[in-house]
């Protein structure tokens, strides 16, 4: 059985943040939720929480189970505040740090695989730096396991030397952890209880302690202020646009393209220069998106074109044209072949297949069929500035230009509507309506004018 402890009680000062540091976003996500995600499937999972733990709780919810650290003492007595739930159990332990949110579940997996196959007592994951300032230094003993971790400011400047780290990731046999916790002291540079010192009472106890390296060192980032947020952010991003485009998606200026965690794009898309795709959205295969477009909650489908856009939590069919300058705004469901041009915002509103909404137009709260024409500078007048009022526009109406159609009315199949009406009742199928005054001439004007 395999236990998950996360920890993220500490404060994390250097984040100058009201909030958890666990809790600040990467490519749209928690720290701790990549954490969590990273964790293996089906895995228990304890979360030692502490500083703002309450909203650590609320944000990860009933996925965890948690142990309180009320004082942060070290990260050896932060994982002794988990000692009741894991006392339950026999199986292995991992360790991860909330704010460590670049750690893969492959790279886990491997670990996992050495620390069985090397029956260790515990598996620390390594990671061989450049710079291991800050760092606990991993010293390994002459057959090759750990014999000990020096942190930074206890180390001498011999061990300081070694440019093996920690990365805070640990598999540990449960009962060897609990009898190692029980064996802690404080008394070191920082007064804490270190969690990297159960290993010399793991080895007294005549067990063994292996260090497993990873290969990606970045995988051990951990976030500590600010600016280390915005090179994961930087690095995640990456990752997962990298990802879409092993999936088969063509991504022109990957540099300049954001990608939310769960955004599933189809085979043959292109995705254009400064483009933001978020949430759940769901794009479809051989689509054209970008530039600058954003897209969040939304599906697109098939062969649909999106251009200089924004459009939320919305759905479009297929083979459709978006754009450039359209806004798409919450609960619209757009058909198949439709257009949706230049500066045309749809507000919560159903357009059926075969639509065109060109430009200039404004369609809020209606309900629209099928091959419907809008002439340009169109306004569906839906607020009386208390209420919100819902239209309805049958299959292949026309509607003229410069048209307002004040709701709630609704306009029949194959309606006409004359350029330039107020339209303030219904319009029966297949006929004209005319709503404006006529247009009179005033002979010889000008010249009474200029007298
Ligand atoms: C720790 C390791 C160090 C390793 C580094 C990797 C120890 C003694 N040192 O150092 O060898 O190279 O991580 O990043 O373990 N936490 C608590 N309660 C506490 C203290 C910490 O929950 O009382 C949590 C923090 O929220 C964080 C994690 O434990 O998620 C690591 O704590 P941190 O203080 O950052 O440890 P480091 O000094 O960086
Ligand atoms: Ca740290």
């Amino acid at each position: 059985m395999l236990t998950t402890v996360i920890l993220a009680a500490g404060e994390g000062k250097r984040m100058k943040s009201k909030h958890s540091k666990v809790l600040h976003k990467v490519c749209g996500l928690p720290l701790i939720e990549w954490v969590m995600r990273a964790a293996p499937d089906g895995s228990r999972k304890i979360v030692v929480v502490g500083h703002c733990a309450d909203e650590v709780k609320e944000a990860i919810g009933d996925r965890a189970e948690y142990a309180l650290q009320a004082e942060q003492k070290g990260t050896g007595h932060a994982v002794m505040q988990a000692e009741a739930l894991l006392k339950e159990q026999e199986g292995t332990v991992l360790i991860l740090s909330g704010d460590v949110p670049m750690i893969t579940k492959e790279t886990l997996e491997d670990a996992y695989a050495f620390h069985c196959g090397e029956k260790n007592a515990v598996t620390v994951l390594t990671a061989k730096v450049d710079n291991p300032f800050g760092y606990g230094r991993v010293l390994r003993s002459q057959s090759g396991g750990i014999e000990k971790i020096v942190e930074q400011k206890d180390a001498t400047a011999e061990e300081a030397k070694t440019n093996e780290v920690n990365s805070g990731m640990y598999f540990f046999e449960v009962p060897a952890l609990l009898e190692a916790l029980h064996g802690l002291s404080c008394d070191n540079a920082q007064g804490e209880y270190y969690l990297t010192d159960t290993i010399g009472l793991i080895l007294k106890a005549g067990l063994k302690a292996g260090g497993y390296v990873m290969e990606d060192s970045a995988q051990m980032s951990g976030i500590n202020d600010r600016i280390q947020l915005a090179e994961a952010e930087q690095m995640m991003r990456r990752r997962l646009v990298y990802r879409l485009m092993q999936e088969g998606v063509t991504v022109t200026a990957p540099e300049t393209v954001y990608v939310g965690a769960d955004v599933k794009v189809g085979r043959d898309s292109i995705i254009l220069p400064n483009t933001m795709l978020e949430g759940n959205t769901v794009i479809g295969e051989d689509t054209l998106i970008g530039p600058n477009s954003r897209i969040v909650d939304s599906v697109i489908g098939d062969g649909t074109e999106v251009q200089s856009s924004v459009i939320l939590q919305s759905e479009i069919g297929a083979a459709a044209h978006v754009g450039p300058f359209a806004y798409v705004r919450p609960n619209s469901k757009i058909g198949d072949h439709t257009k949706i041009g230049d500066f045309v915002e749809i507000k919560n509103a159903t357009i059926g297949n075969g639509t065109k909404v060109s430009h200039l137009t404004y369609v809020g709260d209606a309900d629209v069929g099928d091959k419907v024409n809008f002439g340009c500078g169109t306004v569906l007048v839906n607020y009386d500035g208390k209420k919100k009022y819902r239209s309805t526009i049958g299959d292949q109406a026309f509607i003229g230009c410069n048209t307002n159609l004040v709701s709630p009315v609704t306009v029949g199949n194959g309606a006409f509507i004359a350029a330039g009406s107020t339209i303030t009742e219904d319009v029966p199928p297949e006929t004209l309506a005319i709503a404006r005054s006529r247009q009179t001439i005033k002979e010889n004007w000008n010249d009474r004018r200029k007298r």
